[in-house]
């Protein structure tokens, strides 16, 4: 879906608080962490395992996670193909929102098209982080934390994404992480590591 804005006849109001600023008052620089991986692959393990360690480094974070967004600020959208774009664009603006206000966003969303993070990622710029968890999908389905890869087999649940609507994995994330082979403490220290490398925090403790 293009949105086209109809809000004609307003004007941006600069702020002088600036994300800089932001960025100075709490010693870290701001980015988005997008997670993307099949249902069951890790994401939002990995997300809040993630900001735990963030937030006892003294980091300011907040996760935007798929389930809890379908509850308020999406719950009006299903899962068909045109819903999950919407869906991906407003957690898009809003975790570019986060950023500006100068938190670590981590988004925990399946977000199975390349065209819908490809916008993400236009909207966010050079400070969106495709991270990949990269996990085949007989052992999610194996894993199945919700129990939903054995009612879409059943076809109780229609536009499952691994079995009855497609995933596209990235063809260039900034990080790959394969959690299928490695712990999660293991994944997070990966994903710290590429930050430090990155520059985006450096260690504070
Ligand atoms: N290295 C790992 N990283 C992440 N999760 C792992 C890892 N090893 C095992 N797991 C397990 O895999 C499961 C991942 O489930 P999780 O709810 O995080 O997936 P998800 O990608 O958020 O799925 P959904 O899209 O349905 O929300 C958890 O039960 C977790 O404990
Ligand atoms: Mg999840």
């Amino acid at each position: 879906m293009t949105v086209t804005s109809k809000s004609s006849n307003t004007v941006w109001h600069h702020a002088t608080v600036t994300r800089e600023r932001r960025a100075l008052l709490n010693e870290h620089k701001s980015v988005v962490l997008w997670f993307t991986g099949l249902s069951g692959s890790g994401k939002s393990t990995l997300a809040h395992a993630l900001e735990e360690r963030l937030y006892q480094m003294k980091y300011r974070t907040f996760v935007l996670d798929g389930d809890n967004v379908r509850h308020g600020l999406c719950g009006d959208l299903g899962f068909s193909d045109k819903a999950r774009e919407e869906n991906i664009r407003r957690v898009g603006e809003v975790a570019k929102l986060f950023m500006e206000a100068g938190i670590i966003v981590l988004t925990a969303f399946i977000s199975p098209f390349r065209a819908d993070r490809k916008k993400a990622r236009d909207l966010i710029k050079e400070d969106f982080v495709e991270i990949y968890c990269e996990c085949p999908l007989s052992v999610c389905e194996e894993r199945d934390v919700k129990g939903l890869y054995k009612r879409a087999r059943a076809g109780e649940i229609k536009e499952f994404t691994g079995i009855s609507s497609p995933y596209e994995s990235p063809e260039t994330p900034e990080l790959c992480i394969p959690t299928s082979e490695q712990s999660v403490d293991e994944c997070v220290d990966q994903i710290l590591e590429y930050l430090v490398q990155r520059g985006t925090y450096s260690r504070k403790t």
